[in-house]
C-alpha cells in the first residue's frame, strides 16, 4: 500500500507487519518500562508522534514501534531479530535531520539511540575521545571543555543531535573550516550489521594503513549499512582567545575580498567564515525582534570567529584586519564582540536562520557546494524565478515569504532557503528539478552536508555518476542483503 504523505511510494510487501509477538519480544529484550513505546497492542499514537515527525514537521511516518536499545548488545539482537523477521528500521539520533532520513516512510521500526549515551573514554594526552553513539553533541562539548579541548564539529541542532547521527550524516557544520569533516577526525567506529553481528573497528590510531578504511562507509552513510554504537574523535585543544567580529558588506565580491584577505591575514586563527544574505537577517528580525547589530542594513553579512591560544596576538591580528577591510572599504561597517555574551549574540543571528524560517509554515532547504564565485548567484536566479512566477509577497495570497541564501561561506556551501506560509506544488515544480540543474552544471553537488535521506533520493543523479550509484547500491547488496535499513530513502 502506498501512505497518505507519500502517494508516490508503495510499502514493499517483502517486509512483515509487526505483530503482537514481534513486540513480545522487544519488550522480552530491553524490559517493559520506556525502552519499548508499542503501539501495536495498544493506542500509542501521542508517545510515538515526536518519533514519527521530522524537526521541520515536513515528514511524517507511521511506526507502531519505538525499540531505545541501552547497550551495543541489545542493538545486536534487536537488529538480528528484525533481520530474520523481515522487520524494516529506521536508526534514529536526536531527529534533527533536515531530509526525512530519520522517520519512518510507513511502519518502519525506530530504533532511537538516546538511551546509549555514555562518555566511554578521554585521553587528555592524544585528545582521543570514545563516546556512545547516543551522546548529545552539546555533552560531548561540555565534557571535552572541562578538560580543555573542544569537540571539532559544531552546529545550530548542538543541543539535540547525536554524535553518532553526525557521523551517520557526516555533519560539517561551523567548524569545518578549521577543524576538517568528520572523514578526517574520526578515528574509529563500533557498528552493528544488519544480520547483528558487531563490526568492532573503535581504532583510536591517527593512522593505521592496513587495507580498505571501512569505517569511512559509516560516515554519511545515513544509517542505511548498519547502526553505529560507538565513535572514537581525535578533539583539538580548546583555544584560549576566541573573537567574533560581525560585518554588513554591498556587495558578494565583496563577501569574496573578506574572505580572501581573511585567509591572508588571519591564516592559522580564523576558525569560522559565515555569510548571511540582508533578507535572511531581515526575517531573523522580523521573528526575534531583536536589536541588530549593526546600525544600517546591507545587502550582506559575514561573520568571522578566530581562536588562538596567544589573546594579545590573536587580538593584535584582528585589529590589523579590521583596520585593513574598512580602511579598503572592502566592508561598509563592522563590530567586534567585546565579551562572551556579546559573541553568543552575535552567533545568534547566524545560527537562529533555520529556525526562524520556519515561523510562518514551511520551508524549502536546499544545501548545496558550488564553486564560490557562483555560490550567491543561485540565490538570484532563484528569487527571479519565483518572483516572476508570481508567488512571492506579503499577503496570504503568495505562498512565498522570503528567498534567502546564507551558509559556510569558508567552505563553499550555500543554504538557500524558501520560506513559505505552507508546503505548496506549485512552488515546489519551480524549484525542483531547477535548482539540481543549475547546480549540476556548474559540477557542484545537491547536497554539501544534510545528505540525501527522502528528499532527495530521487536527485542523486544531479551529483553522482551512474557507475557511483551502482557501487554504492553494491555495498548497500553487501552489508545489507535484506534491505532492512532505512528502505524507501536514497539508496
Ligand atoms: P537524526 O536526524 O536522528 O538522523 C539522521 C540520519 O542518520 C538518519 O538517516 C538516521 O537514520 C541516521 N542515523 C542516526 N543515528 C544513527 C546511528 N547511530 N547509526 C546509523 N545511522 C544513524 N547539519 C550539518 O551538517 N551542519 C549544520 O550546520 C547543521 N545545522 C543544523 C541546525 C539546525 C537548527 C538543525 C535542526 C539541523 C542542522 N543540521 C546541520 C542537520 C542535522 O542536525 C545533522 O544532520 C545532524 O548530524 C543529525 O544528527 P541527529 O542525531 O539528529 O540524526
Ligand atoms: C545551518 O548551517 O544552519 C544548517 O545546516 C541548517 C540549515 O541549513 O538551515
Ligand atoms: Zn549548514
Amino acid at each position: 500500500y502506498t501512505s497518505e504523505s507519500y502517494p508516490e511510494i508503495t510499502r514493499d510487501p517483502k517486509f512483515s507487519e509487526l505483530s503482537e509477538k514481534h513486540v513480545q519480544f522487544f519488550k522480552e529484550l530491553l524490559g517493559a518500562g520506556s525502552a519499548v513505546i508499542d503501539g501495536v497492542s495498544q493506542d500509542a499514537a501521542d508517545d510515538l508522534e515526536p518519533f514519527n515527525s521530522d524537526w521541520m514537521r515536513k515528514y511524517k511516518g507511521h511506526t507502531k514501534l519505538v525499540v531505545k536499545p541501552g547497550s551495543t548488545e541489545d542493538v545486536s539482537k534487536v537488529l538480528k531479530y528484525c533481520n530474520d523477521n523481515m522487520l524494516a528500521v529506521v536508526p534514529q539520533g536526536g531527529n534533527s535531520g533536515l531530509v526525512g532520513g530519520s522517520v519512518p516512510v510507513f511502519d518502519e521500526i525506530v530504533i532511537n539511540m538516546s538511551r546509549m549515551n555514555t562518555i566511554r573514554d578521554f585521553d587528555e594526552v592524544s585528545g582521543t575521545l570514545v563516546v556512545d553513539a547516543g551522546c548529545i553533541l552539546e555533552v560531548a562539548d561540555h565534557f571535552l571543555a572541562e578538560m580543555d579541548h573542544i569537540f571539532p564539529l559544531d552546529l545550530g541542532a548542538k543541543g539535540s543531535c547525536h554524535i553518532g547521527g553526525n557521523v551517520a550524516t557526516n555533519a560539517g557544520g561551523l567548524r569545518l573550516l578549521r577543524y576538517g569533516s568528520l572523514h578526517g577526525n574520526v578515528l574509529g567506529i563500533e557498528a552493528v550489521l544488519p544480520d547483528g553481528t558487531v563490526m568492532d573497528d573503535l581504532s583510536r590510531l591517527r593512522k593505521n594503513n592496513t587495507g580498505f578504511d571501512i569505517k569511512q562507509l559509516f560516515i554519511g552513510g545515513e544509517g542505511t549499512i548498519g547502526i553505529i554504537t560507538g565513535v572514537s574523535i581525535q578533539c583539538p585543544q580548546r583555544s584560549k582567545a576566541t573573537n567574533v567580529a560581525f560585518f554588513g558588506l554591498e556587495s558578494f565580491e565583496k563577501v569574496q575580498q573578506a574572505f580572501r584577505d581573511a585567509k591572508k591575514q588571519l591564516s592559522e586563527i580564523l576558525s569560522a567564515f559565515e555569510l548571511m544574505d540582508g533578507q535572511s537577517q531581515d526575517l531573523v528580525h522580523r521573528v526575534t525582534d531583536k536589536k541588530r547589530p549593526l546600525e544600517g542594513q546591507h545587502p550582506f553579512y559575514c561573520l568571522i570567529e578566530t581562536s588562538g591560544s596567544n589573546p594579545d596576538h590573536d587580538s593584535e591580528k584582528l585589529e590589523a584586519f579590521l583596520e585593513h577591510v574598512m580602511g579598503e572599504e572592502i566592508v561598509s561597517d563592522g563590530v567586534l564582540a567585546q565579551d562572551e555574551t556579546q559573541i553568543q549574540s552575535l552567533w545568534s543571528w547566524r545560527e537562529g536562520i533555520p529556525e526562524c524560517l520556519g515561523h510562518w509554515g514551511g520551508v524549502y532547504k536546499y544545501d548545496l557546494s558550488i564553486p564560490l564565485p557562483e555560490l550567491y548567484k543561485l540565490v538570484e536566479d532563484t528569487r527571479e524565478r519565483l518572483t516572476l512566477a508570481g508567488l512571492v509577497g506579503d499577503d496570504e495570497k503568495h505562498p512565498v515569504v522570503g528567498v534567502v541564501g546564507y551558509g559556510h561561506m569558508g567552505d563553499s556551501n550555500l543554504h538557500l532557503n524558501v520560506a513559505t506560509r505552507r508546503f505548496d506544488k506549485e512552488v515546489e515544480k519551480q524549484l525542483e528539478p531547477f535548482i539540481y540543474e543549475w547546480i549540476a552544471k556548474r559540477n557542484g553537488s545537491i547536497s554539501a552536508e544534510h545528505g540525501l535521506g527522502l528528499a532527495k533520493k530521487a536527485y542523486i543523479g544531479y551529483s553522482r555518476s551512474e557507475t557511483m550509484i551502482r557501487l554504492m547500491k553494491q555495498i548497500k547488496e553487501l552489508y545489507d542483503p535484506n534491505g532492512i535499513m532505512n528502505p524507501y530513502k536514497y539508496i
